[in-house]
């Protein structure tokens, strides 16, 4: 069992690699790899005469098929292969009014070429598995480190550090952007690595602790280092300077 288990792992590890060298191959030419959204933003708003991009990043059509492909509603595995419809199409026959990039953000870039009869069915499926998972690897790699309740219970103690529990839903519009714009940026990952300990709950289906109730989406929860006094909970978006405030607020109310 832990042979084949062992294979499994080796087949799948395989198929993301071959994802990730076809598009080094095939689009990297145009489409960056990562570049935070808020240089992406400001450049947008400044006609792409920042960065100068030939086309959208990658993070960027990542996190558009996520958002906008399919139903992200449903199960994941459905939605993964509508994106893959909707890659096969799109390199097929590139028109801009199937778009899932807000227009604000490309209508600087020329129109892409199509690359019919490039890549043969499987080889579309491994590169639209790529590009489905590269937003969320991006997340994961640049945001602050996500604990399970218990495991921050203990790390709180442990380094005098402050729980935050971020309440959150898949299709919340909110907490994705959040996600995306928000959690990612430098300054706001020090600050929650040095003060805090950051922890992910589904308002909907996992129960927040000490008796708390949702406040909808997205919220936050702060508990003390203590692991049973609340010190705050609120809900709403913040931008990166606005979040950047409320995290120095908590510091200073928890002391
Ligand atoms: C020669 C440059 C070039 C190459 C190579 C290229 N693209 Fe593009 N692509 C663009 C440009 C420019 C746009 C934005 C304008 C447009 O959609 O026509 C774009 C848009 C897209 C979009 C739509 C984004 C949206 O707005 O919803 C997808 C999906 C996409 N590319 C996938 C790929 C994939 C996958 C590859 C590799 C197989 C690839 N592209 C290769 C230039 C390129």
């Amino acid at each position: 069992m832990k042979k084949l288990m062992l294979w499994i792992g080796g087949v799948l590890s395989l198929f993301a690699s071959e994802g990730a060298e076809l598009f080094d191959t095939h689009c990297a030419s145009c489409h960056s790899y990562y570049i935070p959204m808020s240089k992406v933003i400001e450049n947008a708003e400044q006609n792409n005469t920042i960065l100068h991009l030939k086309a959208p990043t990658l993070n960027q059509l990542s996190f558009g098929v996520r958002l906008n492909v399919g139903d992200r509603k449903a199960d994941e595995e459905s939605q993964r292969m509508e994106v893959e419809e909707f890659i096969a199409t799109y390199i097929a026959s590139p028109e801009r009014e199937k778009s899932v990039i807000p227009q604000e953000l490309t209508h600087f870039y020329q129109d892409m070429p199509s690359m019919q009869d490039l890549l043969d069915e499987d080889q579309i499926e491994a590169l639209s598995t790529y590009i489905f998972d590269y937003g969320e690897d991006m997340i994961q790699k640049h945001s602050a480190k996500i604990h399970t309740y218990e495991e921050a219970v203990k790390l709180a103690k442990e380094q005098n550090k402050i729980i935050m529990i971020r309440g959150v839903l898949p299709f919340c519009k909110w907490c994705i952007k959040m996600d995306r714009e928000v959690m990612v940026e430098p300054e706001v990952r020090d600050a929650l690595d040095k003060g805090f300990v950051v922890v992910k709950t589904n308002v909907v289906t996992e129960k927040l602790p000490l008796g708390m109730k949702s406040l909808g989406t997205p919220s936050f929860y702060f508990i003390n280092s203590d692991g049973v006094t609340i010190i705050d909970q609120l809900n709403g978006y913040g931008n990166k300077k606005e979040f950047l405030e409320l995290l120095k607020g908590i510091q200073s109310k928890a002391k």
